[in-house]
């Protein structure tokens, strides 16, 4: 057996080559000795570990699982929550893929490994060598922190960085797939990697994904909510016929919308530009105006954008702001301005067309919680969706996707879909357990489709909904649904909370404590708890009033509230499909 060589043009620095070298040489003799006592060689184990909330780390690690397969190595995926501390301890090879969740947080599945390893009695690893790549957001002020404090964390307690952490953004494959070949070449034997496909060929691959989206029409379009309403919330239908697609309930969909054509004007208008400006984007003349509608961000403003227009206008105020690094008084500076509000209101900036379009972001998709059972509805994919819609800064102003979806889009429309799958948030395989489905708002949507999932399945297990909105009038939405499913015995328990409907706010937790010891009592009996919906304040109460429950409810103190919730989280028996 010879020792591995590294390629000289794979993208290591000096230091890495020559640690690689002496990383190699002592694999190489570990090997012999394996192999001379064993009389076979085995396959290096590389643990590949993902931290991820909708499936895209996840994903990643499964690529790069099939990649470290067909170069003979012995990859083992594990999401973090299925992982021991003192194991992770003793792992010689790891690979980390994480994204970052909620204001830089870890995903849930993360957290708990994560408070173990950044607690002072963590165990040292000085034996452990380690890459990761962190997928995040740019749009977000701690881009990819989860995988930065993973990195730092590891190295503190002594673990070899095998390959630099890279960071990515919305647009990971790329970047993902570059470090899968720098990495796997490493812990395998040298040569620079061929993406393949995995044994199965290319059928263990999704067909359509965010580069090669499916075309298809939206065959409903209705209003969930009253006329009258203070909100509008609808309910789509995507057809997948003869699409050979199919999905699971608890999956999300991402739709890729295009910007509405009048905002696309207005700014086409304040830049002073014609619209017929052409411009090469992914190498491509396009006009302006085509550009903007089907290429770009052009609703929040970025980063980029923001320092140009402070530079180019010289306005203390926002020059100030940028200067301090006060992100709270950044963030609420923006609070409802968005780009072309900027353009409003630092006229005679004279930004050319080229200039504005390099200071953009690529048009994103969004991702929605599917609210149908696709056993039910095998031709077609449901959504529920809120239509962003408010009025700041003396304009109308609309969410770009919701929006696109309620009101630029009608049933001719190619519309384009991917599907994202979410191999944690699934109702239980075993059909007798109970399950208890928080979702106020939009937060309905994957728990019509898991109580369709149910009936379709005949499941005899117990159903518990607790849903909630503004006012009972105006926003019940799926009420015929809802009752039905009473009716029919599908769903054994239903809380309401309609916040507005009396002086003092009543929410989704509040009818969780009403009802603690029985709620107590769903756990006990092996029951699941889910979640969706809002993450910044009705997730984070939500898991208060779960915590303080079973504290009172199974009579234990604050620190075995938590162990109990860890243990349920591990058990995947606790978790959120939050945003
Ligand atoms: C996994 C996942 C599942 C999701 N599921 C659903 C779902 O089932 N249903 C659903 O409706 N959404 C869901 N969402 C949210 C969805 O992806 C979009 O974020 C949402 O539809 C808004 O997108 P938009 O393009 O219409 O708005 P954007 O153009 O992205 O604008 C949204 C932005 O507008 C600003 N804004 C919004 N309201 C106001 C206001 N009142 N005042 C000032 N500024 C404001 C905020 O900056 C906000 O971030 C989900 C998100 C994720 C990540
Ligand atoms: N992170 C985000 O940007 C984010 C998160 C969630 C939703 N949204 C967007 O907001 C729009 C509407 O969302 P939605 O229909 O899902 O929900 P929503 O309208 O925001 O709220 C649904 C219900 O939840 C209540 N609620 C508010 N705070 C709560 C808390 N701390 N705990 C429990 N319940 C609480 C609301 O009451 P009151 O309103 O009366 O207080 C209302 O009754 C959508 O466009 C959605 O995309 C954005
Ligand atoms: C509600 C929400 C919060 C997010 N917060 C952050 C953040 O603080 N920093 C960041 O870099 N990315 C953030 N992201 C972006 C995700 O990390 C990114 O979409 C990633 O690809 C998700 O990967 P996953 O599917 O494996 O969880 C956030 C995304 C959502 C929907």
């Amino acid at each position: 057996m010879k020792t591995p060589k590294i390629p000289q043009n794979a993208p290591y620095s000096d230091t890495q080559r020559a640690w690689l070298g002496g990383f190699f040489a002592g694999m190489h003799s570990h090997m012999l000795q394996s192999a001379n006592s064993a009389n076979k060689v085995d396959a290096r184990i590389v643990n590949i570990l993902y931290g991820s909330q909708t499936g895209n780390s996840e994903s990643v690690a499964n690529d790069t699982a099939a990649v470290a397969k067909t170069h003979g190595l012995s990859p083992v995926v594990k999401g973090m929550d299925e992982i021991e501390i003192d194991v992770l301890a003793k792992m010689e090879n790891i690979l980390i893929i994480t994204s970052t969740y909620g204001e830089g947080e870890m995903p849930d599945n993360a957290q708990l490994l994560w408070d173990q390893i950044s607690a002072d009695s963590a165990p040292r690893m000085e034996n452990t060598h380690y890459s990761i790549l962190a997928l995040g957001d740019t749009s977000y002020d701690e881009f990819c922190k989860a995988g930065m404090d993973w990195d730092n964390r590891l190295t503190e307690l002594g673990a070899k960085r095998l390959y630099d952490r890279i960071d990515c953004d919305v647009d990971f494959e790329d970047l993902a797939e570059s470090w899968i070949r720098s990495v796997i070449p490493m812990m395998a034997d040298g040569e620079p990697v061929t993406l393949v496909a995995s044994e199965n060929g290319e059928n263990d691959k999704p067909k359509y994904n965010r580069k090669n989206p499916f075309l298809t029409n939206i065959i409903c379009n209705r209003l969930l909510t009253a006329e009258n309403s203070s909100k509008e919330t609808r309910h789509f239908e995507f057809s997948l016929q003869g699409s050979g697609l199919s999905y699971e309930a608890g999956d999300a969909l991402n739709v890729i919308p295009q910007n509405c054509p009048d905002l696309v004007a207005d700014i086409v208008q304040a830049l002073g530009c014609t619209g017929d400006e052409d411009e090469p984007v992914n190498g491509e003349l396009m006009s302006l105006s085509e550009a903007l509608r089907t290429h770009f961000e052009i609703k929040l403003p970025t980063k980029e954008l923001l320092k140009e227009i402070a530079n180019r206008s010289g306005d203390q105020e926002l020059n100030g702001l940028l200067e301090s690094g006060d992100k709270n008084k950044l963030t609420k500076y923006l609070f409802g301005r968005d780009t072309l509000d900027l353009l409003l209101q630092f006229p005679g900036m004279e930004l050319s067309a080229a200039e504005f379009m390099a200071l953009l972001k690529p048009l994103q998709h969004r991702a929605y919680s599917i609210s149908s059972s696709g056993k039910m509805y095998p031709d077609s994919v449901h959504l529920t969706v809120a239509s962003v819609r408010y009025q700041s800064h003396g304009r109308n102003h609309k969410g770009v996707c919701s929006t696109y979806m309620a009101d630029l889009v009608n049933e001719n429309t190619e519309v384009k879909i991917f599907f994202s799958p979410n191999n944690t948030f699934r109702v239980p395989e075993d059909d007798s357990l109970p399950i208890i489905m928080v979702g106020p708002g939009t937060g309905i949507a994957p728990f019509r489709a898991f109580l369709q999932e149910r009936e379709i399945r005949k499941a005899t297990g117990k159903n518990w909904l607790l849903f909630g909105d503004r006012n009972a009038a105006t926003d019940y939405i799926y009420q015929d649904e809802i009752e039905a499913m009473q009716a029919n015995g599908v769903l054994t328990h239903l809380d309401l909370a309609f916040s507005r409907d009396q002086q003092e706010k009543i929410y989704v937790q509040d009818r969780m404590r009403e009802k603690g010891a029985e709620m107590f009592d769903w756990l006990e009996q092996g029951g699941s708890f889910y979640v969706c919906g809002d993450a910044n304040y009705m997730a984070k109460d939500v898991d208060k009033a779960l915590h303080d429950i079973i504290e009172q409810h199974g009579q234990k103190t604050s620190e075995q509230a938590v162990d109990y919730i860890n243990h349920l989280k591990k058990e995947k028996r606790y978790v959120r499909d939050v945003y």
